[in-house]
């Protein structure tokens, strides 16, 4: 949570941050803030709000060094004091912190008993004076003072610190929360960010620092990266960056929401694309083959992630053991890392996350590796921590996920572990040769029948329109779909602010039929795959009982059709790959639903695209 930006070099840094902010607003959005060096002074302007309402603050936009935040708030409020970034006490060292620093109250009432005020609630005021305390006590340069600090607190973060007496250097330092460094052409200029996004333009070439390092920035410089515990220098390793502009720009559509909806057919296409070699009846993975016996060996399979995650994992829980026979466990990171889970060196653990940087994943994949589990990682971020922590793993190839409603995550997701789990079928021979064949034939089409299924837009606006004063909502799915019942029903919640419960559909009747009444939209996944007869039955106890019914159905169906009040057409596939394909119009039923109540569809309120802290 929070997005961190900075600039020193030869341009003038305001514009740089500020749309590096706006690129990094889906981090977090309660309040925002940047301070400049003019060559004098810093100027320091901060609000409450988004980034659009720092624009109106900023008065004084001189200066080619500065630091910038959006604020997705832990210790106090959103209000402008508490905004980042934070001023020492004697103005002379300032901050932008990602993250939480656990022990802040113990250093704020020993730094108040050494006479420094506090004006802020946060943890963050309280890191940089604690920075300037020991740069005052031990009479050194900013990089030590930070180092030492940064061993007396205990937490996690990601800084952005300079002194402005020495106005030439950054430092910034990294625990549990991404830091990215862009490297300019001679090192003439270097910028700072959360993810490369807001430097693609300016540099392909980006330092990505590792847990527990800090580096020195200075202009015509190599950047000094060390280990904050013991000081040993460490080689800095320059990436070039894959990521290119037009993909973290909305491209023309209204909400990135949207764009990225319909970039699934691509997205899927490209997460399969070089591991599914159909002719050759083979899917290929680097992760997966060098690891094979740990997965052949494994006796469960456990998954952690969290949120949309989370649900992939579910759906996974199905395919792996359909096609693999092996035994799956799906975990809640947070509930994972928190009892005291039975793990063994047999079993493996697969880490979802698109952002790779969720804190409750990342501490469950750190718990099992303890253990001695070994943890593949599914990650669309590149590079991220939970990829970095992993024994092995594979990228979902979804590109840059801006809006804070995971879609094309999902749906990546799903296709990298579906391609995991006919692998392991295949190495097992637990699926017949022309089973597999048929299911790499038919995850080839995929790409195809979601753009199908993309057709049906307008006809989900229109049943959208109905829907939009609801203040409850039902989704029922069954078997593979039970997963994308909850999936739908998180996103209508988090975009539109509608309660919603995700249910197997037979559980309906063992309590959340006492809801139904002729104001209760029930949104039914009823494909003609799998228990379709039962899914039937389960629409007509609703329809009995005067629920409103849209039900999601096979292209073609007839029966469905005549008791629900509203259908939505889909591609037939095969069941274990209809999730692809059933989660397309509940994602554009809660994106019309939001859209039409005027909620901000990509940062929806309390909400944060990644999120750092526990
Ligand atoms: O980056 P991750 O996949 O680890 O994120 C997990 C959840 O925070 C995330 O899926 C969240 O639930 C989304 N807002 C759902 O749309």
């Amino acid at each position: 949570m929070c997005g961190i930006t900075g600039y020193i070099g030869y341009r003038d840094a305001y514009p740089i941050i500020i749309n590096g902010l706006q690129r990094l607003e889906y981090r977090g959005y309660d309040s925002a803030g940047l301070v400049l060096y003019d060559g004098n002074q810093i100027n320091l302007a901060k609000t409450k709000g988004k980034v659009s309402d720092l624009i109106e603050r900023v008065t004084n936009k001189e200066g080619h060094l500065g630091i910038g935040h959006t604020r997705w708030a832990t210790h106090g409020v959103p209000n402008d004091i508490n905004s980042h970034p934070h001023t020492s006490q004697s103005g002379n060292l300032v901050i932008v912190h990602n993250g939480i620093i656990e022990n802040y109250d113990t250093i704020k009432k020993e730094l108040i008993n050494r006479g420094y005020i506090f004006h802020s609630d946060t943890d963050t005021e309280v890191l940089i004076n604690l920075i300037e305390e020991v740069q005052k006590n031990n009479n050194v340069k900013l990089g030590k003072a930070v180092q030492i600090a940064l061993n007396e607190v205990v937490g996690a973060y990601a800084i952005a610190v300079f002194d402005r007496r020495n106005p030439d250097e950054i430092v910034v330092a990294r625990l549990g929360s991404p830091i990215a460094i862009g490297v300019g052409k001679d090192k003439k200029e270097f910028f700072i960010a959360s993810d490369a996004s807001p430097f693609i333009e300016y540099t392909k070439d980006a330092i990505y620092l590792d847990d527990e390092e800090m580096a020195i920035i200075r202009v015509g410089k190599d950047v000094k990266i060390r280990k904050i515990k013991d000081d040993s220098l460490v080689d800095a390793d320059i990436q070039e960056l894959q990521m290119n502009l037009e993909q973290i720009e909305k491209g023309g559509y209204e909400h990135f929401m949207l764009k990225e909806i319909y970039e699934q057919p691509r997205a899927i296409k490209d997460t399969y694309r070089g591991r599914l070699l159909r002719d050759e009846g083979i899917i290929k993975m680097a992760g997966v083959e060098d690891n094979m016996k740990k997965f052949l060996n494994a006796d469960r399979i456990i998954i952690v992630a969290c949120g949309t995650s989370w649900h992939a994992g579910l759906v996974a829980e199905y395919i792996f053991e359909e096609f693999s026979r092996i035994p799956v466990e799906v975990e809640y990171a947070s509930e994972f890392r928190y009892r005291n889970p039975i793990i063994t060196e047999k079993d493996v653990v697969i880490a979802i996350s698109q952002s790779g940087e969720t804190a409750d994943t990342l501490a469950a994949i750190k718990l099992a590796k303890e253990k001695g589990a070994f943890v593949f990682g599914v990650c669309n971020v590149v590079g991220s921590s939970i990829a970095r922590e992993s024994h092995a793993g594979a990228y979902t190839h979804a590109g840059p996920e801006i809006g804070v409603a995971s879609t094309k995550a999902f749906t990546t997701q799903i296709t990298v572990l579906s391609l995991i789990a006919l692998r392991l079928a295949r190495a097992k021979g637990t699926m017949s040769s022309s089973d597999y064949r048929l299911h790499l034939q038919e995850l080839e089409l995929i790409p195809g029948k979601v753009e199908q299924a993309l057709k049906v837009n307008d006809h989900v606006k229109e049943i959208a329109k109905e829907y939009l004063l609801s203040t409850n909502c039902l989704y029922l799915g069954r078997g593979y779909n039970f997963p994308v019942a909850l999936e739908g029903a998180l996103k209508l919640k988090e975009i539109s602010y509608i309660h919603a419960e995700g249910y197997p559909a037979a559980e309906m009747k063992h309590g959340p039929i006492a809801l139904i009444d002729d104001r209760m939209p029930v949104i039914v996944i009823a494909i003609n795959r799998g228990h379709y007869e039962k899914t039937v039955s389960n629409i007509q106890e609703i329809k009995s009982r005067s629920g409103k019914i849209i039900a999601v159905v096979t292209e073609g169906d007839t029966t469905v059709k005549g008791i629900a009040d509203h259908i939505i057409e889909i591609p037939d596939t095969e069941e274990a790959f209809s999730p692809l394909l059933t989660t397309i119009p509940l994602q554009l039923l809660s994106y019309h639903i939001a859209v039409m109540r005027n909620c901000n569809v990509d940062q929806p309120r309390n909400l944060a695209k990644s999120v750092t802290v526990e």
